[in-house]
């Protein structure tokens, strides 16, 4: 295989100038919970809240800065032993959430060491919309986004670009090694932009080829079991709106709640992954017709099948402020649920783009339900 299959040189007179690119966060539409097992699908969007990450070029020898304003000020220094070594080392103990940042740069830096590529050095800086302005989350998937974006922009950096499933593959890999809970669904959207059909990958196949394959090249252009990211057509008559309901809710911890209390030899278990995986072929089928009367029932359907499921294994995934969010988007013609883990956090609501749209806004305000004015991003391409 070689790397010009898998990467696209941009303009090699461009390597090594100061690079941004935004990456979208992400929403669930459908799906979720279920998409944890291989196969399973699930409906997402990436949204027009984005992340985006500056990387130049730093003129020390073997050492550089990561910077993140919503974190901290402060800049973080890393040193490198050799300019063939793919990963920085950071100079103290980085707060957890460095941990996607630098498996996506030692990801990226394999790959690039696997080219004959020499590795720079850089200063990264780190900005986000998916954050209130007190720093609590939106959850919009910002762990997601921030290592499609760092693979992104380091990519470019050196003068390339690949197609969206490459970068999802990039981001897939240097996920696993931080967290094996997530489906990656936030990744597929990250990388792809627009409405999303993700069918998840078998990540116990994954990890043993990580362990086996030594050539991440080889890894890049295999197939991976079970994976299907494709995107979506939906007409602007299909209007999304979402609420917030400020509540920042652990999606790690609501996950492995459900690991630890499901079934997965029972029949409600069984029962949930058919149905679950029925509703979502049927609504990605009505989105992309436009039928809102149809897309509704579809919403309602996964939203009923969330609640049966986590009632009988009594996680709290639709709080009653989500809850009181989609009763309120009924009264509007809306059909509504929760997005994601639950919890809190956001819920999704769908309607005709001739609905009361601002009438809905306004009643979520009054009941302290918080309107995110984002909407479906474009699809990103190969050479954006
Ligand atoms: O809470 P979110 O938006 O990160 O979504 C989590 C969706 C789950 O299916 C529960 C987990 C996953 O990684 O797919
Ligand atoms: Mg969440």
């Amino acid at each position: 295989m070689h790397y010009k299959d898998l990467l696209l040189e941009i303009d090699s007179e461009q390597a090594f100038v100061t690079q941004t690119v935004s990456t979208p966060g992400k929403l669930y539409i459908a799906g979720e919970y279920a998409i944890l097992e291989p196969g399973q699908a699930a409906i997402l969007v990436a949204l027009d809240a984005y992340l985006s990450c500056t990387v130049s070029l730093a003129t020390d020898n073997l050492s550089g800065t990561l910077q993140s304003t919503t974190i901290q000020n402060e800049p973080f220094n890393y040193t490198r032993s050799t300019h063939n070594q793919p990963g920085l080392m950071p100079s103290a103990m980085w707060p957890r959430h460095w941990a996607y940042v630098l498996s996506a740069i030692e990801t990226v830096e394999r790959l690039l060491v696997e080219l004959n590529l020499p590795l720079q050095n850089y200063h990264i800086q780190y900005e986000t919309d998916l954050e209130a302005e007190n720093g609590r989350k939106y959850g919009l998937g910002s762990s997601g986004a921030v290592t499609v974006s760092t693979i992104r922009a380091l990519l470019r950096f050196y003068g390339y670009s690949a197609n969206p499933l490459i970068i999802y593959k990039l981001a897939a890999i240097a996920s696993l090694k931080v967290s094996t809970k997530g489906s990656f669904g936030d990744l597929a959207a990250s990388a792809y932009g627009g409405w999303i059909y993700y069918q998840s990958p078998d990540r116990q196949w994954l990890a043993e080829q990580i362990k086996a394959t030594p050539s991440l090249t080889q890894l890049l252009a295999k197939d991976w079991p079970q994976l299907a990211i494709s995107h979506l057509t939906v007409p602007h008559s299909v209007d999304l709106v979402i609420g917030w309901t400020d509540a920042p809710a652990s999606t790690d911890e609501l996950v492995h709640r459900y690991q630890q209390h499901r079934d997965t030899e029972s029949d409600l278990y069984q029962q949930f992954l058919a149905n679950s995986q029925a509703t979502v072929q049927q609504l990605a089928q009505d989105l992309e017709n436009g039928d809102v009367a149809l897309i509704q029932k579809g919403i309602a359907k996964a939203r009923h099948l969330l609640r049966k499921m986590t009632r009988h294994w009594q996680l709290p995934l639709e709080t009653n402020h989500l809850t009181q969010l989609i009763e309120i988007a009924q009264s509007y013609q809306y059909e509504a649920k929760s997005s994601g883990a639950g919890g809190g956090d956001c819920g999704i609501a769908i309607g005709s783009a001739y609905s009361n749209r601002q009438g809905l806004i306004d009643s979520w305000k009054v009941a302290n339900i918080i309107p995110l004015p984002y909407q479906v991003s474009p699809p990103l391409t190969e050479s954006k």
